[in-house]
Formats: C-alpha cells, structure tokens, sequence
C-alpha cells in the first residue's frame, strides 16, 4: 500500500476542497486507488502555515476559518506563511500547487514549482500561469529531477482535457480544437440570455465562485487565452506565448445583441480557439463568436465548459464538463496523483 505525502500550497478554495476529499475518501481510496494522502504541510500567503510529518488532520484543516494568520491557532502553526520550508521540508513527496494565477509572469506559483522539482518532489498544480507561461522550462525541470508535473486541473477543472488528448488521442493527430474554455463568461452570456443584467450576471458568477479574483480576467478573455495558449502548446506543439494570441471578450455584447441572436435561433460564445495551418505554424485566437443553434458548442449553457477537438482519424471529438468549482477542481488534483501512481508502475 502506497501512501503518499503531500503539502498544500496556497489554501484557497481548490487546497481545501482536496483536503476535504481526503477527510471523506482517504479508505475509500485505499480500495479504488491503491493509495491513501497524508498532508504533512500547509501555506497560504494569508493563512500561515504548519508542518506536521506524522499527518495533518485534514476535517481540523477544512474547518480552520478563513480569518489572517489563521494557522497559528493550531499547534505548531503559523501565521507566516514559510512557502519555502513546508515546499522543501515537510517531508513531502508531493505538492499540490494551487495559489492564485497571476497571468504576467506566474508568480509566485512558478517558484513554489520550481522549489519542489529541484528538490526531487513531484508537483500536481491547477495554477494556468506557472503552465501557459513556463510548462516547457518546469517541465524539463521535471524530467532532469525525475519527478513529475502534472496540471489537468489548469483547463477545464476535472474534467479531462489534457491527459484525454495526449493519451487517449495520441496518434489521431489532434489538428486544432475550438472551446468554450471560461465558466464565468458562458454564465454571464447564458444568465443575460434569461434577460440579467451584465453587471448582476458578473456578480451571481462572483458569489458562485467560479470568477476570477478579477472578474475583467473572465470576461474580457484573458483568462481563455491562458488556456489556449495551455493547449495549443500541449496539444499541437506549438510555442505559442500569450501576446500570439488575439483577444477579445464579451464585454461589448449587450443585451440587444442576445436578444437579437434569439431570434435568428444563433447563440452568442466565447470561443478560444487554435488550428494548424497548412505552413505548419498554429494560429490561434480568443474572441465572441455568434453560433447557429446547430452548432455543437452552442447549447452549453450555464458555467459548464466544452472543447471540440478536430483530429485526422476520428473527426471532431468534444468534451463537455465543470470548468470551476471548488471540488470539481480539487478532483484534477486527485486526477493527476492517480496518473503519478500509475507511470510509477503501480
Ligand atoms: N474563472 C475561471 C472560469 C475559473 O470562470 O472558468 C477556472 O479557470
């Protein structure tokens, strides 16, 4: 029986959903997994943070308030956040990385990543900067470490998008995909449809949490963006960077504009999107598109996400599921720890 250990980087919504997994599931996967998840460290640049080699008790962590510095109430925690010491020396085998996304450079993500790989830790992360800024230099980093990245949870939550088209479509010859890739936005447009106000959609989609800390990121498409710029490098090899790609989002669409859509049975998205061009290169945009009815994208609704992928062999293959929320993301987490335990042979 394997047990793993891990330590929790940034403990937002996404760490303690995953800890609250482990307090409901951790026998359960025992079972269905062939492995169990000791949390040997926490840090949360508001929180704090703790070490605690022989284990964590995870139900105590899920029930910690949000409240700065929050760690110091548990013994041997606290208020500062020690990134460094819990990354390097909680005794972890493991880092689940998942702080904010910071779309200019990826920090400090990209640091904590690169703490751990140096260190021979395997890094599971559902952070977008650290990978659409930095996946090709982390992931050889990875490689020279022997130790593995792994971020499914960086597109589309738990939903698999990534692994799905590396593993399950290699040799189909993925040529480009077009994708609804951003939950906030698709509510928004989905909920001013049912005839809300942008303005009060934007804010619905905030309480529900599947907005940004900075809503502009969901709704003027810098966020799809990132994600495209994720599986464009991934999945086409391309060396895409973020300025390659033009953007455009949903914030000039109005109410008019909806109703207007209605009544030619078309639908308005956004719409992320990457094609290998007969030269060779990829190109790629994010930008609001106007879709019959009959499209296949066009009747996702609501924060759901979906990716159609349009490959040499089997045509168009699309993937619908969660693109946020707490546990559908904490569930990529467990996704990529499930990966980790099978490439080591189990
Ligand atoms: N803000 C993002 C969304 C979260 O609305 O899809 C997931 O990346």
């Amino acid at each position: 029986m394997t047990e793993y250990k891990i330590a929790l980087v940034g403990f937002g919504g996404v760490n303690r959903g995953f800890a609250q997994l482990v307090a409901e599931r951790n026998a359960q996967w025992q079972a269905s997994l062939g492995f169990t998840i000791r949390i040997v460290g926490v840090t949360d640049l508001f929180l704090g943070s703790i070490v605690a080699r022989e284990g964590l008790d995870a139900a105590q962590l899920v029930a910690l308030p949000s409240e700065k510095g929050a760690f110091a109430r548990l013994p041997g925690g606290h208020a500062e956040a020690f990134n460094e010491n819990v990354i390097k020396h909680s005794g972890a085998d493991l880092i689940a990385e998942a702080t904010f996304t910071n779309p200019i450079d990826g920090e400090p993500a990209t640091t904590f990543c690169r703490w751990a790989l140096e260190s021979g830790i395997h890094v599971v992360t559902t952070n977008k900067g650290p990978v659409a800024l930095h996946a090709a230099e982390l992931k050889a980093l990875a490689r020279r470490n022997n130790v593995a990245f792994e971020y499914e949870g960086a597109v589309m939550s738990g939903t698999p998008v990534l692994r799905l088209a590396r593993q399950a479509l290699a040799g189909a010859n993925v040529q480009g995909f077009e994708g609804i890739l951003n939950g906030t936005s698709n509510y928004v447009l989905s909920q001013m449809k049912n005839g809300l106000a942008f303005a009060d959609a934007v804010a619905q989609a905030q309480q529900l949490g599947y907005a940004e800390a900075d809503p502009t990121a969901d709704v003027e498409g810098f966020d799809v963006r990132l994600k495209v710029v994720i599986l464009a490098n991934e999945l086409l090899d391309a060396r895409l960077q973020l300025s390659d790609v033009a953007c455009s989002g949903i914030s000039a669409i109005s109410a008019q504009d909806i109703a207007d859509a209605s009544a030619n049975n078309a639908s308005w998205k956004l719409i992320g999107a990457a094609e290998r061009q007969a030269d060779g290169s990829v190109q790629a945009q994010v930008q609001a598109r106007l879709l019959p009815n009959t499209h296949p994208l066009a009747g996702i609704g609501g924060a759901i996400n979906a990716v159609t992928f349009t490959t040499e062999l089997l045509g168009a293959v699309t993937v619908s599921g969660p693109g946020a929320g707490r546990i559908e993301t904490a569930f990529a987490l467990l996704s990529d720890i499930v990966a980790i335990h099978a490439a080591r042979g189990h």
